[in-house]
């Protein structure tokens, strides 16, 4: 039986001396667990720090792998622990290498200092409190404006860091390939999948995703539980967490996997069609002093088509790590099968 060794509760010590020195703080204290982390990796928490009698507040992400994993959806073994370790490595990157590139227009947590410890994998990160910055709600579902919001940041995120014929490593310290469920890290998924359409053409999917012309930085989990609101959610009143799998890729990738995680089916149904419209609209106005109008037009043009194709690829690890997913819906399934019969046509046109 898989047992989690939870982490140790004395760490705590560890952080606190950690933040005092790091942070020239005099004293730091912990204020609450927000959450513990994926498959008992550790958790995120919230710490008091004093500085000569000033009172500021930090976020901490406290990274103490377990010896064995107990995994939710029994995918338990060296490769996801691997996969898991490195996504903590390319989030600390993010931060210190990346992130001070981000406009306005995408709010995220400001980088305070982070430690690794190579040999035992643990580390810690620590970084601004979005509450205090003017974030403090949280949001499982989404109004259509509100999902406008969440789409706006996205845009502007993916305008940020577009790439035109991207050389091969133009972004090699993230993920070369950005979102945790690409073909080539998901081999055990594909394994599971059933012999179908979908498995046998998963590969030209993903071949058609990511060597698409245009590509950029995705946030790589852009479900709405990786967003914080402000009260009123206008004037950019979205920030963004979590970018443990940030790395290049097609903008659309992170937004059929945003409008799957806040809308319910009939939603997706009723609102796809005005959202994709608003995502390339704000995308335009995102990349207009980096592209020429007739990239612009070429980009637009080439990850429209390539929207059922992402959906055709989400489903695809879906139906291997979890098939009974609620993400797999009726949405998914049209998606898809508009993707594989698009594919199909291409072939017979060859
Ligand atoms: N800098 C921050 N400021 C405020 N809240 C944060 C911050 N970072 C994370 N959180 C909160 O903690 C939650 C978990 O953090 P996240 O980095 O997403 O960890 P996990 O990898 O476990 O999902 C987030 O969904 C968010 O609500
Ligand atoms: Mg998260």
């Amino acid at each position: 039986m898989a047992v989690i060794s939870p982490y140790s509760v004395g760490t705590e010590v560890d952080v606190s001396n950690f933040l005092i020195t790091r942070l020239q703080a005099t004293k730091a204290i912990k204020i609450e667990t927000i959450q513990s982390l994926w498959s008992g990796y550790g958790e995120i928490a919230r710490y008091k720090l004093i500085t000569d009698g000033k009172e500021e507040q930090v976020i901490v992400k406290n990274i103490q792998p377990p010896s064995q994993v107990e995994h939710p959806y029994q995918w338990n073994n060296e490769h996801s622990h691997q996969r898991k370790m490195h996504s903590y490595h390319v989030e600390a990157t993010w931060y210190k290498n990346w992130a001070h590139l981000c406009s306005v227009e995408t709010p995220l947590p400001n980088y305070l200092a982070s430690k690794f410890d190579e040999a035992t994998g643990q580390s810690i990160m620590v970084l601004s409190d979005l509450n205090v910055q003017g974030f403090p709600h949280r949001r499982e579902q989404l109004s259509l404006d509100e999902c406008k919001a969440v789409i706006s940041w996205l845009a502007h995120f993916h305008g940020q860091f577009i790439t035109k014929d991207p050389q091969s490593n133009w972004c090699d310290d993230l993920w070369p390939m950005g979102c945790y469920w690409h073909l080539a890290t998901r081999t055990d998924e594909f394994e599971a999948m059933p012999d179908n359409e979908l498995k046998h053409q998963a590969a030209a999917i993903d071949t058609l995703l990511n060597q698409c012309q245009f590509q950029t930085l995705v946030h790589g989990d852009a479900k709405v539980a990786n967003f914080c609101f402000s009260d009123d959610f206008k004037n950019r009143g979205v920030a963004a967490v979590d970018f443990q799998y940030v790395g290049a890729g097609v903008g659309v990738k992170d937004l059929i996997y945003l409008l799957g995680s806040c809308l319910s089916v009939d939603e997706c149904e009723t609102h796809y069609d005005i959202l994709t419209e608003f995502y390339f609209q704000q995308l335009i106005s995102a990349v207009k002093t980096k592209l020429t109008k007739d990239d612009t037009l070429s980009l637009v043009t080439q990850w429209r088509q390539l929207l059922v194709f992402a959906w055709a690829d989400f489903e695809r690890f879906l139906q291997g790590w979890a098939p009974k997913h609620h993400k797999r819906n009726r949405f998914s399934e049209t998606m898809t099968n508009q993707a594989l019969a698009e594919l199909k046509s291409n072939n017979n046109l060859d």
